[in-house]
């Protein structure tokens, strides 16, 4: 199949792009898509962190500022999953010439089925490389109106790069007992909501565990969302069956979690 490169961005920090960007990159792999994800924000890195990375002498900073090949920043996930991660210090990030990307990404796609990056929020250049070389935006929003509106700029600045967003990820749905429901979201945006992620407190579990929430707890309510998510977006039918089914190959996927960051 032809590559897919998705940026996950959203406008407003904190609405759940990593988490996203892992678990979703995390679930492709798992339907053994071959699937890398990129850590795009490079002054506030955190997809490392969230598998153990943290210590990667080579990052994206490096490859950013040009010290170092792209091959060199790519880590092995869980099931499959490739990660580049971004670098901590904040002299990392002022070495990085963002506009590199586009390189980078080139790069990877070779025998990819998907690439994922991972978006910093705002509307710094750092922000808007990552949406003019994916050919795919996805939005991550919470159901708070600030959220919203932020994403409303994002899509704007996609438009303005020639693009459409593709579909919202609605996050942490539970956590305002708001009206902003799916029908709302599609109203305020203009855009189709792909799914509907509940407030899951497996999500920062997991977190502390470096592992992600689909593959340490696959049947939790967030983790059944996102896997469905990513048989959407692979266009295979996820079922109640594939729900239970998961959970006997736990500790398959968990064994295969416990894998040594080193490099491809
Ligand atoms: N569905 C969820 N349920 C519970 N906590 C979540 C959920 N999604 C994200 N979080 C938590 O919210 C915080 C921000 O998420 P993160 O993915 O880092 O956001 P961003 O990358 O957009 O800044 C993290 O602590 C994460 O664990
Ligand atoms: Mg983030």
């Amino acid at each position: 199949m032809t590559v897919r490169v998705y940026a996950i961005a959203s406008g407003k920090g904190g609405t759940g792009k990593t988490t996203t960007t892992l678990n979703l990159g995390t679930s492709l792999a798992m339907l053994g898509k071959k699937t890398v994800v990129i850590d795009a924000d490079i002054g506030m890195a955190n997809l490392g962190l969230l598998l153990g990375l943290e210590k990667s002498k080579i990052t994206l900073h490096e490859v950013l500022s040009g010290e170092a090949e792209v091959k060199d920043a790519v880590y092995n996930g869980p099931s499959g999953l490739k990660v580049v991660p971004s670098g901590l210090s904040l002299k990392g990030f002022q070495k990085c010439n963002p506009d590199k990307l586009k390189q980078v990404v080139s790069s990877l796609v070779d025998g990819m089925d998907y690439v994922l990056i991972d978006v910093p929020a705002g509307i710094s250049r750092d922000g808007i490389v990552p949406l003019a070389v994916a050919d795919r935006v996805l939005l991550v929003v919470n159901p708070e109106l600030s959220s919203m509106a932020d994403a409303l700029k994002t899509k704007t600045l996609t438009e303005l790069l020639g693009k459409q967003v593709e579909g919202v990820i609605l996050n942490r749905t539970e956590l305002e007992k708001t009206e902003i429901n799916r029908n709302k979201v599609q109203e305020l945006l203009g855009v189709q909501v792909l799914e509907m992620i509940p407030e899951d407190v497996n999500v920062r579990r997991a977190a502390a565990f470096k592992i992600p929430v689909v593959v340490r707890n696959p049947a939790s309510p967030a983790s059944i969302a996102f896997r469905r998510l990513a048989a959407k977006i692979a266009g295979e039918k996820f079922t109640e069956a594939d729900v239970k089914l998961v959970s006997g190959r736990f500790f398959d996927c968990l064994s295969r979690t416990i894998f040594k960051s080193k490099q491809t």
